[in-house]
């Protein structure tokens, strides 16, 4: 199963995002469906089902660690590329805490210990909003949403007749923002199963 860890864009953000798209972009048949938008955090890519619950497991116990851990908190999104070798026109935030980057980089740490690959590239948050574009669309405007990060998502990409879906497999509430240090700390993460798959 092709898997990765993302944090997901909530249905209202998903509007926004597709309204400010046709407001600054000329339409095209490249554009991302507005159910498929995320953050990924970690492309795994291939993984036998059977490493699906050790997988889960794991992040369970470095989500439990409260080491560096990630909050609940709000991304600026408040700039946009374009990445011409797979034509992908993204946006994303200019900033972001390092505890983001922490989760990213060990998500995808915990995939390896299973066998997964891990991407060469430095972690750079962003939401692909068209695939397989030819030449850089050119927006007519910054964009200026936020997106409200709460959980992190582990997905199944999978083929459809009409293209790529993306499924939840399972999902850890972030904690709740605290202005306080956070002392060593068993963090109540509660993974969440989706459809009894995980
Ligand atoms: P993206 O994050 O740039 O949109 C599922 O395929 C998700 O994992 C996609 O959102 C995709 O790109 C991301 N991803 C990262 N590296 C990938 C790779 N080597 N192959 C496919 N998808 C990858």
């Amino acid at each position: 199963m092709r898997l990765f860890f993302a944090l997901p864009v909530h249905k209202t953000l998903q509007l926004h995002i597709d309204q400010w798209r046709r407001q600054v972009l000329t339409p095209s048949n490249h554009w991302v469906a507005l159910g498929n938008f995320h953050l990924t955090l970690a492309f795994l890519g291939e993984l036998p089902h059977s490493q699906l619950e050790r997988l889960c497991e794991l992040v369970d116990d470095f989500l439990s660690h409260g080491e560096k851990p990630l909050r609940q908190t709000t991304l600026v999104i408040d700039h946009y590329g374009y990445w011409p070798k797979h034509g992908i026109f993204w946006i994303g935030p200019s900033e972001w805490p390092d505890s983001l980057s922490y989760l990213a980089q060990k998500l995808a740490q915990l995939g390896s210990v299973l066998g997964a690959r891990k991407s060469k590239n430095p972690f750079t948050p962003h939401i692909t909003l068209v695939r397989g574009c030819p030449n850089d669309p050119l927006p007519l405007a910054t964009p200026k949403l936020d997106l409200v990060v709460d959980q992190v998502v582990l997905y199944q990409s999978l083929q459809a007749r009409n293209g790529v879906y993306y499924e939840a497999l399972a999902s850890w509430p972030l904690p709740a923002p605290t202005s306080a240090t956070p002392r060593p700390e068993r963090l109540a993460h509660r993974r969440r199963r989706y459809r009894g798959t995980v």
